[in-house]
């Protein structure tokens, strides 16, 4: 991976194994994260969020083993989270360590609501309170990340005073989050251009975009903060996360793949550059996803853009027969372009049980030894009754057979 702090490319930040882990019932050990953090590296993200190592010796433990482990100097940057307070800070610091390339990310509210009933401090504690730890953070590394928690929420004068202050204390990067998922992309992309024009010295820190996706509106928020200045995305694989989700990896990722010449003049580049906007190696997007699913026991809604079972099926005859004659017609991507490969190997009936798990391992789904047998039974039964066995049928299978046991 080349380092990325250079403006004309996004930085993408994943955090599926810190916030994405925060949805409902998404609980993964230390193992399963580690699983995770490597199909991370492998599909190119800039920065994997691991967790949150002072909630639990699990979650610390799990973060050291990824910064062991998957913090290679060629690999990407692993990053903890860690509240404003030095024992937070502290712990992270600690479980980074063994990570050639370390971020300690450190946040406090800055909204009015938070202040007065979660954090019952004053605006000046909290300014204070927000230099001072980003200070801390850096006597332990180099590459530390300030959020103002509730940022779409906060009164912006406020704001622009509470990042200068992270700022002058060393940060390298200053996320915004629309935590609460409130924003729309117009006044998302308004907030990123106030910072980007009233916070003194803001060109020393990347701005980064974290959003939720209440309203359904985090992909196009960030979409709309990086035409005005935010170059790095925070988001999980699936947009899984705190209630509604996170936004979606895979939606930003391929809104700027497919998009990129209208997004290229944002980021000072000309119209037609077909060059990548991000480091991702789309082709490891399908992949991901399904990992993520097997793991976290999160399906995956059918009709989800890029990676939902109908993102590129056709249904209705006008459209099978155009596609037929023309992709064009009714794609504006192609499947492979995000690693699906229907009947690269064709499984039929006299396909072995080996066949079938290396298959299943392709497309990111690793079962136990007891649902691969169940699965492998039904695969033969369908197997019997249809000549050939596409990725779809596969993806079937498991998901009758093992998830709705
Ligand atoms: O949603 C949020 O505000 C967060 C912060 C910790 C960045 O997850
Ligand atoms: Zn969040």
């Amino acid at each position: 991976m080349t380092e990325q702090t250079s403006s004309d490319r996004v930085i993408i930040f994943d955090t599926t194994l810190r916030d994405g882990e925060q949805s409902p019932g998404a609980t993964l050990n230390a193992e399963e994260k580690l699983t995770i953090a490597r199909q991370l590296a492998r599909l190119g993200v800039d920065v994997i969020e691991a967790g949150f190592p002072y909630s639990s010796r699990g979650d610390f433990e799990a973060v050291q083993q990824i910064a062991n482990l998957v913090g290679t100097p060629s690999g990407p940057i692993i990053c903890g989270l860690a509240r404003a307070s030095e024992k937070d800070i502290k712990a992270a610091a600690e479980a980074l360590k063994p990570a050639a390339k370390s971020r300690i990310h450190t946040f406090i509210a800055t909204s009015d609501i938070h202040l007065e009933y979660k954090l019952k401090k004053t605006r000046k504690e909290v300014l204070q309170i927000a230099g001072e730890m980003v200070a801390y953070a850096k006597s332990f590394v180099d590459d530390v990340e300030f959020s103002p928690e509730d940022a779409g929420r906060s009164d912006p004068e406020f704001l622009y005073e509470v990042l200068e202050r992270a700022i002058a204390n060393g940060a390298t990067t200053v996320n915004i989050p629309d935590t609460v998922g409130y924003t729309t992309p117009a006044e998302f992309g308004a907030l990123i251009k106030g910072i980007k024009e009233n916070v003194p010295n803001i060109d020393r820190a990347i701005i980064s975009v974290h959003g939720h996706d209440d309203l359904g509106l985090a992909v196009a928020n960030f979409l709309e903060a990086v035409k005005n200045g935010a170059r790095q995305l925070e988001c999980t694989i699936n947009g899984i996360g705190e209630r509604a989700g996170n936004a979606s990896l895979e939606e930003l990722v391929m809104a700027l793949h497919v998009r990129r010449q209208y997004f290229n003049p944002f980021l000072g580049r000309p119209v037609d550059s077909t060059a990548s906007l991000t480091n991702i190696d789309t082709r490891q997007i399908y992949k991901t996803s399904r990992l993520v699913s097997s793991l976290t026991g999160m399906l995956v809604q059918p009709n989800k853009a890029i990676v939902g079972a109908n993102a590129f099926a056709h249904e209705s005859g006008i459209h099978q027969d155009g596609v037929l004659k023309n992709k064009l017609t009714y794609e504006i991507m192609d499947a492979q372009s995000i690693g699906l490969t229907d009947n690269l190997i064709t499984l039929g009936k006299l396909s072995g049980r080996n066949a079938f798990r290396t298959r299943l391992l392709e497309l990111g789904i690793d079962l136990s030894e007891n649902d691969l047998n169940k699965a492998f039974l039904r695969f033969k039964d369908v197997a019997d009754k249809k000549k050939e066995i596409t990725d779809r049928d596969l993806e079937a299978i498991v998901n009758d057979e093992i998830k709705q046991s």
